[in-house]
């Protein structure tokens, strides 16, 4: 039993991990069949919590998981060690397996192998490279032979995708890992991330080699009928009282954003005593974007002046029409080549999306620390 009435900031499950049925269960299927699948979704909406509870419900004997999160890969290099590493760790809790796996599957390569304080538990690998020769052959090929000495079937878990687009020569590297992985029977692969126009840019471009890679899925929004459930749950699960309508607010006043939800919900719940009320509500969104401001803050410090007056318009509402004179015009923003501009840099700063056709800012705490400053 998990006593934390609220969770954010970090993965979330068992009690503080709500809704998410639907993807639970096409997820569930894509592994236990051997289908690759590919989950996008702006960061903290869920999916590391997401693909966390699937591994945990799909491991088993038959089928083994490797769970890997590549955030802090700068090179290819950097992958192929961490890859390499997270299949052998992963696919056997026995000291001496991994060395007779090194020994059948990556001899060629010499590894160099580096043990923990407890070493029975605890290695990192590293990798003495030939970029091109076999040997990424051997790294990329581990995991098919490992599952098939072992008789299993393997689903690799890769968060933070979106990374390899940032690699030197992105494309010729994502072309390796494709021809090999897609010969692969025993192996299939999830692979996710943030950076929506990076990942969709991976898997949606028919000149690059991830196109249709797998079954793509857009992580939604967790309902409001879900996060009110779930908010006055919660709430009594600790002794407290919170009105559904209260509950709803929350989930509104941050459009639902899976990451805010939570931490709106704790704020509330810490400044009340025994019922909350629109009293301790508004005090937690004071406090939200307080906490919030020195980031936001940041975000925008290097914005140029036509970028802030994009930012502007937004915050009055604007979500379509940029370049109509009126609003063109009105908010600056010279000729409509440069609205695309503009539009480009901000979307690739994750500041803003588009959303069926309508532009919107992407962090909805933003939008109202925007209000405040400028109204
Ligand atoms: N299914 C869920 N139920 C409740 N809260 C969730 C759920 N998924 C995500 N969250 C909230 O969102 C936050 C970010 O989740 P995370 O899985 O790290 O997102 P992502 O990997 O998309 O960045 C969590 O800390 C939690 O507060
Ligand atoms: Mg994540």
């Amino acid at each position: 039993m998990n006593d934390k009435p609220f969770v954010f900031g970090v993965a979330t499950a068992d009690e503080n991990f709500t809704d998410r049925e639907k993807e639970t269960a096409r997820l569930l299927a894509n592994f236990q069949h051997g289908i690759n699948t590919i989950l996008i979704s702006p960061r903290r909406w869920g999916k590391t919590s997401l693909v966390q509870k699937i591994c945990r419900i799909a491991q088993s004997d038959k089928l083994k998981i490797v769970y890997l999160d590549i955030f802090s890969c700068r090179s290819d290099r950097e992958f192929y060690d961490k890859f390499a590493e997270a299949v052998l760790k992963q696919t056997s809790s026995k000291w001496d397996e991994w060395m007779e796996h090194v020994k059948l599957f990556l001899s060629r390569i010499s590894p160099k192998i580096s043990l923990g304080p407890d070493p029975m538990s605890d290695f990192s690998i590293s990798l003495d490279l030939n970029p091109k020769s076999d040997d990424i052959q051997d790294i990329l090929q581990l995991p098919e032979k490992i599952a098939q000495q072992k008789k299993c079937r393997i689903v690799v878990c890769i968060d933070e995708f979106q990374q390899i687009a940032e690699f030197d020569d992105s494309k010729t590297f994502q072309k390796r890992l494709r021809t090999v992985w897609q010969l692969q029977k025993s192996v299939s692969y999830c692979l996710f991330g943030s950076k929506k126009h990076l990942m969709a840019e991976l898997f949606e471009k028919k000149s690059l080699p991830f196109y249709k890679f797998g079954d793509t899925v857009y992580l939604p929004k967790i309902s409001t009928a879900d996060w009110v459930k779930y908010i006055c749950e919660r709430f009594e699960a600790t002794g407290k009282k919170i009105s559904g309508t209260l509950a709803k607010k929350i989930c509104q006043t941050v459009d639902n954003h899976s990451s805010y939800v939570q931490q709106l919900a704790w704020l509330v719940w810490g400044l009340t005593e025994k019922t909350a009320t629109g009293k301790e509500f508004a005090e937690a969104c004071q406090d939200l974007l307080n906490q919030n401001s020195p980031l936001f803050e940041n975000q925008i410090k290097n914005l140029t002046s036509s970028q802030m007056n994009f930012l502007r318009a937004l915050k009055d509402g604007i979500h379509t029409g940029f370049t109509t004179q009126n609003v063109l015009k009105k908010y600056q923003l010279g000729s409509s080549a440069n609205v695309s501009i503009i539009k480009q840099a901000l979307i690739k700063q994750e500041l803003i999306e588009i959303e069926n056709g309508q532009t919107v800012l992407a962090d909805p705490v933003m939008a109202l620390w925007l209000k405040r400053i400028w109204e």
